[in-house]
């Protein structure tokens, strides 16, 4: 298994990288990712190459064995090549240039940009081909949001010429007879940026949403995807350079929840997925069970597993630092990333940088350069993994629920939330964490996804839909999934207008009622709900259901439309479809999601009330062997009560009846034989 650092042997002396080195190989780190933001070093003048400080650096590492992840360095181009093309700086909403200082300070869609980009990869492929020490390849660093400056624009109009092939076809798409937005010719196309009716003040007072412009929803929406293609696009500049040269496995390292790209269509030209997670920095702590989502999402983004490529190690904020992890949560965090399918571990950072705006962000050792607790916490996992990397590489999460994420349905949501305190994130949040109090470990993926392992599927607030995912689902359900959709599906087409069909449009015969009203709640007024899961409250959204075939299983108890459905089943072949017609609290969301796996046969990997604040995780290994991984969140100690007979992987003591968690602890328990 990879269990490595990501490391900066430009920001140290070189009389200092073998003592790294050394130190590095004591605590079991066999990789390192390397020169991701090195670019000023690797090519110091225009067409001035110097690729000997790296090469000794990786000489360095490698007598000690430890291997290279490569990484292009274009997320920081030096400042040379951006002084002979100030364009390339990227534009915001508002037209405003983004300067030199940081980092990711250029567009994806510049010509010039690409070919420097270009002619550095192929440098750098070139000179590493074949070199014994390389293992992959990581392209740029963290891929952002979209950017408005005349290269985008241009480009913009080529992927919209493209895809609509005649510009009267997509006036009509877009439906720009709407306030005479008609264009006459590819030339007259806009970007979504600042526009006359935009405003932020017209957002209301503690709105929630995040983008403040009126435009189009066609344009918007087509704009996401453009910035997709156009980054899928420039990553595959640079993949085809490095392939050229090379067969070595090529990664790009995602951010989880992040969701300005549609992570589906960027990973497809990837071999692995890879992922940063910092669960608890100075902008805010993620629950586990946020965490969990975001490695189940990175699994699901290929529907295989991932690695790791930054795994936080220390307190880390730019301008402030978020709380030192305590003892013990540096293996919970590398525990429960590979519970859900890391099989590479690399940790962001080897040592605290004197300077730059990252001199906060601690790593294993800090400032300077001794290794303390963090240091002996990361080699006791790397021990540890010696012994169990056969468990975790190629190991499957054989889960039988699904969560469809769709980027398209968040850019929809996101424009025009239906109403104003309506997250698409948070509604899948909150379907997740139902599923994980329940110990019901889910693949998060998208609709594209192979649906036939599956028992249930959810796919909530599925607004955009086609008539290839509606048949899609079709065929599911008649074959004897079960499939749980909600308020707000199917109300539009894939481009963003309005369907014409009855709500839930194309859903409707799936789900068997039809909308005659719906009710956006807002300023406070809630609505109570009551049936199969008790009684709830809905705060956002109802809809008024007419029963053409399916049953009730909740109604509305209050407002003018109280006694009418609010939650229903229906039959479809041999499977059955949920219809959530509004949004619930937790709790209430909870019930209704027990409810739903319980009428699946769909239990968790150990019982919910077993242990309060542990995960548990049911994994297969790659030879057949059945585990469970427990995992205690809290910083108290926990008793997980367990049916079955089970070895601690480590121990090898046999775990009857229930296991004992330290705070923050760990358990892999293997499935013993003949149970
Ligand atoms: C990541 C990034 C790293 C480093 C880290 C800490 O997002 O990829 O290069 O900046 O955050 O801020």
């Amino acid at each position: 298994m990879k269990f490595g650092v990501d490391y900066y042997p430009e920001h140290w002396p070189e009389e200092r990288w073998a003592i790294d080195a050394r130190l590095m190989k004591e605590a079991r780190i066999n990789v390192v990712r390397l020169a991701e933001f090195a670019w000023a070093k690797l090519e110091p003048e225009d067409g001035v190459f110097d690729f000997a400080w790296l090469d000794r650096a990786i000489d360095t590492l490698s007598r000690e064995g430890i291997r290279i992840i490569l990484g292009t360095p274009t997320a920081a181009a030096p400042k040379w090549l951006m002084d002979k093309r100030p364009d390339m700086y990227p534009v915001d909403e508002h037209g405003l240039t983004k300067g030199f200082g940081t980092r990711r300070h250029y567009c994806v869609n510049h010509p010039v940009y690409r070919e420097y980009s270009r002619r550095i990869v192929r440098a750098m492929a070139e000179h590493y081909r074949d070199h014994p020490a390389v293992d992959a390849w990581q392209i740029d660093n963290e891929f952002g949001g979209a950017c408005y400056c005349q290269s985008d624009l241009e480009a913009f109009r080529e992927w919209l010429a493209l895809r609509y092939g005649s510009i009267d076809k997509l006036n009509e798409e877009w439906g720009t007879v709407f306030w005479s937005q008609t264009y006459r010719d590819w030339d007259e196309i806009i970007l979504p940026a600042y526009a006359a009716s935009d405003g932020f003040s017209q957002n209301g007072g503690g709105a929630r949403m995040t983008t403040p412009f009126n435009h189009n929803p066609g344009l918007q929406l087509d704009y996401q995807r453009f910035f997709t293609d156009a980054t899928a696009d420039y990553q595959r500049l640079q993949i085809d350079e490095i392939r050229r040269f090379s067969e070595l496995p090529i990664t790009h390292n995602l951010m989880g929840h992040f969701s300005e790209l549609d992570y589906y269509k960027l990973a497809e030209d990837l071999d692995v997925v890879s992922w940063d997670n910092y669960p608890n920095n100075m902008w805010g702590k993620s629950s586990p069970a946020s965490v969990a989502m975001a490695h189940d999402l990175m699994r699901g983004v290929k529907n295989r597993n991932f690695w790791m490529m930054e795994q936080q190690s220390g307190p880390c904020g730019w301008h402030a630092m978020g709380d030192t992890p305590e003892p013990g949560q540096l293996r919970l965090w590398t525990y429960q990333a590979l519970a859900h399918g890391a099989e590479g571990m690399v940790y962001f950072r080897w040592r605290a940088c004197l300077f730059g705006i990252e001199q906060y962000w601690h790593g294993i050792l800090d400032h300077d350069g001794i290794g303390r607790r963090r240091y002996r916490e990361i080699a006791g996992i790397g021990e540890e993994l010696e012994k169990l990397s056969g468990l975790f590489v190629g190991a499957a999460n054989p889960n039988r629920t699904a969560l469809i994420k769709s980027y398209d349905n968040e850019w929809s949501h996101r424009a025009q939330p239906h109403n104003l305190r309506f997250s698409y994130g948070a509604l899948l949040d909150q379907y997740y964490r139902a599923a994980a109090r329940r110990q019901v470990g889910l693949d998060v993926t998208g609709i594209h996804t192979d649906l036939s392992p599956y028992k249930l599927v959810m796919m909530p607030v599925f607004n955009l839909v086609t008539e290839e995912i509606a048949a899609k689902c079709e065929a599911f359900v008649a074959r004897g999934g079960s499939l749980v959709l909600t308020f707000r599906s199917g109300t539009r087409t894939w481009n963003n207008r309005m369907t014409e069909k009855t709500f839930p449009g194309l859903f409707r015969k799936l789900a068997g009622v039809e909308l005659e009203e719906f009710d956006s709640l807002n300023f406070g007024r809630t609505v109570p709900v009551a049936g199969v899961f008790g009684e709830g409250t809905a705060a956002q959204w109802c809809d008024v259901l007419k029963l053409t075939g399916a049953e009730p299983l909740a109604d509305y108890a209050g407002h003018y439309y109280a006694g009418t459905p609010a939650v229903t089943v229906n039959r479809f072949g041999q499977g059955r479809v949920y219809y959530v017609g509004c949004d619930l609290d937790d709790a209430a969301a909870e019930r209704l999601l027990g409810y739903i796996l319980e009428q699946e046969g769909i239990a968790g990997a150990i019982p919910p009330q077993a242990a309060a604040g542990v995960e548990a995780v049911s994994r297969r290994a790659a030879d057949g062997r059945r585990y469970l991984v427990l995992l205690n969140h809290a910083n108290t100690d926990a008793l997980v009560k367990l049916q079955g007979r089970y070895v601690d992987a480590l121990s090898g003591e046999a775990i009857c009846d229930q296991a004992a968690l330290s705070p923050y602890g760990v358990q892999i328990l293997l499935e013993a034989e003949g149970v």
